[in-house]
This record gives C-alpha cells, structure tokens and sequence, in this order.
C-alpha cells in the first residue's frame, strides 16, 4: 500500500484520496482516549504537525498496550476528513505495525516540555522534539537559500580545503592537525618537534576561513562563496560561539565598500525573506513557545534600511550615552574593539536596526583588510544584528602589494608560507572584497533561539564533543 509523507497529506489537496486507503509510518508523539476509541498522534519529520491515527481498543488491543511516547510504528487504513477540529484529514486504522516500542520508564522525551539544557545532555535524540525539528528543518531550509541566492547571481561554489597551513585571521586559534606520536614526537637538534616528518611534511591545523583560498577562486572566476565547516579553539564559553560551525564567505572580484555592503545587506534578507516563504509552520511554532516577537521581527529586518556606521562615528555615540549616564561593564575608547554590550546598545537601543559598522582601526582587524589614507583604518565591515551581535566579517581587501607585504612584515607574519597568497597581488591584482556569514548565527536569528548551541545538530564547544 504506498506510503504518504505527513507533509503531503496535511498540505496538499487530497480530496481525491480521502475514503482510500493509504499508509502512513512515523514515530508516536501521543496516545489518548478511553475504551470505545484510541487517538494516537504521530510524526514522521517531513512538518513540524502530527496526523491523527484513529483506532478500535478492542481490535488493536496487544498495539496499543506497545504504542507509547516515542515508539515507531506503521498505520494503513481509510483516510478521512476529521471529526474532530485542527486537522483537516486523518486515518482509520485497519492494521498498525509496530516497528520500535519505546519503554516509557527508560525513553527520555517524554511528553512535558524539556529544558534546553536537558536535551542538550540527550543530544542523539533531541531532533525528535518539535523545537528541534523546527530548528533542523529550517537549517535545511537556509542552506538551499543559501546556494539559490549566489546560483541566481552568478557566484560559483568554490571548495576551499580544511586541512591547512596558514592562519587566515591571525589569532592563533588552531586545532592541530597530526599523525605524529604525541607522547614520543621526533625533534630537531634544538629539541623543537620536526614536522617535516609528520604528515604533510609540515605543521598543519583545521581552517578558520577560507577567505585565503577564496581570494584565489575570485581573482579567476570573479565571484565564488564557499560554504563549509569552521573551526575555532578559542576558549570562549558564549551563547554565540561554537568551536565547530559553518560559515559562507563570499569573494568578489572588482568590488569595492559600497557594493559590499549592498551583498550584504542584500543577502540576509534575501535568507530572512526565504524563511518566512518556506517556514511558515515551523516559524509559527517557534514564536508561540521561543519567542513571541520573532516573525514581527524577522518582517521588520526586511523593510529596514541597514544603518551603515563608520567605527569612529559609533565611538562617538557610544561616549555621548557614557556621559548621558549609560553603564557598560568595558570601556570605551577609540581603538579598542567593541564588546558584544557596545554592539548591542547600537543596534537595539541607539538605532533599533541592523548596522553596518566599517573603517576599523587596523590594529584591531586582520592583516588583509585594505588601508585607508588615513593611515589608521582599514575598510573592514561588520554586521551588527539585534540579538545576536556580529552575523558578518568582511572587508575590502589589499590589493597593493606593497602595502600587504608592509603590513605583513609589521605584524611579524611568514611570508614564505604565504608566497602562493601573494601571487594574487603579483600577477595582475586587482580590486576585491568578501565577507564570512556564521550559518549559525544566522540560524539563531531566524529561529529566536537563545543559544548557539541548540541551533547545529551537535554543537563542539570547550570541553564538550558528544555524539
Ligand atoms: O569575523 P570573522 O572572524 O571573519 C572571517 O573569518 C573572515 N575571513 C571572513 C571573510 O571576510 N571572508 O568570522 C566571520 C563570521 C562572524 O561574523 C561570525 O558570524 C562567525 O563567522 N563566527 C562564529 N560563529 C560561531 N562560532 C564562532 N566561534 C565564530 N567565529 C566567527
Ligand atoms: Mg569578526
């Protein structure tokens, strides 16, 4: 008997199916009902809704006694139009299949509502769980958005390694990639480890961007993003950073700041628009149990304008709320970078919409970012969201080869190692810029959830790597 998705039967038209029979197969989210009629709910992950399966107790007598929270079973019957309100169909059993049972004293989803840091502890089976769903499904949905908006704008998908030799951004925030013998490493005659004998033949660690690499598929191609996993050993135990995440960075050949910041802008609404296309339900569930004001919010980030804000301009305001009596825990100075309360005293109270903050100070920003005359900024940007803080780093990049490799040799960087990365500037450089969207940020923007953690499957973060 063929097999209908839950989401197919709730959302198309089947009025030319209802008095068949059909079978749908899922897992049980509730049983209720009394001696003369038993009502089980179940989900099979293709919609956040439940179809209703409605059985005789005395016909499916041994199923039923099986069927608890969480078991998985298979249902052919007549599909119907509902009796009762809420859903327009459901299905009569004439046979259940029990597949999995799930012993109520051991399943540990059970009806009531979890809190976020229990499931995280019961991370293998937290998907099950309608917010949960909610989130994957829509991670999904975001990830297609994602490709569509460059397909549809001529970028190319371009495949940057995560296996590495350099440090895109300079911080030092490397996980070490070896087969070497930890406990017995051989080593040089200064008693230093000799890498050549590992691997690669050299040091190497998981990327942190491949912005680097980037830069070489836009100076050839003129646009590509990468979209792939990140990684990250910094040390910081925040609802917004992860140690493994997936970020998108686009690379565009003969871009300058202005139509950066258009890309920019540009494509997370084009992903918020996307959402609230193709999301509907699981968004209308999220802002009835997360968060009630996230669909109003994700409307409102559409129709707004982005504030584009030089960094000097935000100190500015940022001293003026000091002296108006405003209390951050961090100073304020030009120079410093902001702290994730500065960022959002801009977005939320000061101009209650996304920022584009741009022309950082260059001591505080990487080593590529292109120098203005000035001499002290360089043409960073960063979008500051309300929430969430940073959602974007990009910048116009430093085409003049001097100028990089003065910059270089200031920050003391090897330039040997990054010979290949020079090339670019060698061989007929040019004008170019990008940027890196943290997927899961965006994530947590468009879900309402409050922790970085609870919108990747199995989130990586100091001292945790279950599942
Ligand atoms: O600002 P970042 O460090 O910029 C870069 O890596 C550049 N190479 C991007 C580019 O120009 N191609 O990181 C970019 C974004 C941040 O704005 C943030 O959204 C996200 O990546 N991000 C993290 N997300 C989760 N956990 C972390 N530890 C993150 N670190 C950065
Ligand atoms: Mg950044």
């Amino acid at each position: 008997m063929k097999r209908y998705e839950i989401k197919y039967l709730l959302k198309e038209d089947v009025s030319g199916l209802i008095g068949s029979d059909i079978c749908v197969k899922g897992w049980v989210r509730t049983k209720r009902g009394n001696k003369n009629v038993a009502f089980i709910a179940i989900n099979d992950g293709s919609i956040i809704h439940n179809i209703q399966v409605v059985a005789d107790p005395a016909r499916f007598e041994d199923e039923l006694k099986r069927i608890t929270t969480g078991a998985c079973i298979g249902v052919e019957g007549k599909l119907v139009e509902s009796q009762g309100s809420g859903q327009a169909v459901e299905v009569q059993a004439e046979r259940i299949v029990v597949y999995g049972e799930a012993d109520p004293d051991t399943y540990p989803l059970q009806k009531k509502g979890h809190s976020m840091e229990f499931l995280r502890e019961i991370g293998h089976l937290r998907p099950r769980t309608n917010t949960f769903g909610a989130v994957m499904r829509m991670r999904h949905h975001m990830a297609y958005a994602i490709h569509t908006f460059f397909h549809e704008r001529g970028f190319f998908y371009f495949h940057s390694p995560l296996i590495t030799a350099s440090d895109c951004e300079g911080a030092g925030e490397m996980f070490q990639v070896t087969t070497l013998d930890l406990n017995n490493p051989p080593r040089k005659e200064d008693g230093s480890v000799d890498y050549s004998q590992d691997f690669f033949g050299k040091m190497t660690a998981l990327t942190v961007s491949g912005q680097l690499e980037g830069e070489l598929g836009a100076t050839s191609l003129g646009k590509i993003y990468t979209f792939g996993p990140t990684f990250r050993a910094e040390n910081s135990n925040t609802p917004r950073h992860l140690a493994e995440f997936w970020m998108i960075e686009p690379e565009m050949a003969f871009y300058d700041l202005d139509s950066l910041t258009a890309l920019e802008e540009e494509f997370i609404k084009y992903c918020v628009r996307w959402a609230l296309d193709h999301c509907m339900d699981d968004l209308e569930f999220l802002n009835k149990m997360i968060d009630n004001s996230l669909i109003e919010r994700l409307r409102s980030v559409i129709e707004t304008e982005f504030v584009r804000l030089p960094y000097t301009e935000g100190i500015k305001i940022l001293e003026e709320a000091i002296a108006k009596g405003k209390k951050f825990e961090f100073p304020v100075s030009w120079g410093t970078d902001l702290a994730s309360e500065h960022e959002r005293y801009l977005v939320e109270e000061h101009f209650r919409k996304p920022v584009i903050m741009v022309d950082y100070p260059k001591d505080i920003k990487a080593f590529y970012m292109k120098q203005n005359d000035d001499g002290r900024t360089v043409q960073g940007t960063d979008v500051l969201f309300p929430q969430i803080g940073e959602i974007i780093g990009g910048s116009v990049r430093e085409e003049s080869y001097d100028k990089l490799t003065a910059r270089m040799d200031e920050l003391g960087m090897d330039r040997a190692s990054m010979e290949w990365y020079l090339d670019t500037r060698r061989f007929g450089t040019c004008p170019h810029a990008g940027f890196g969207l943290g997927f899961e940020r965006l994530m947590l923007f468009v879900t309402g959830m409050a922790n970085i953690r609870d919108v990747i499957p199995f989130p990586r973060t100091p001292k945790t790597a279950e599942f």
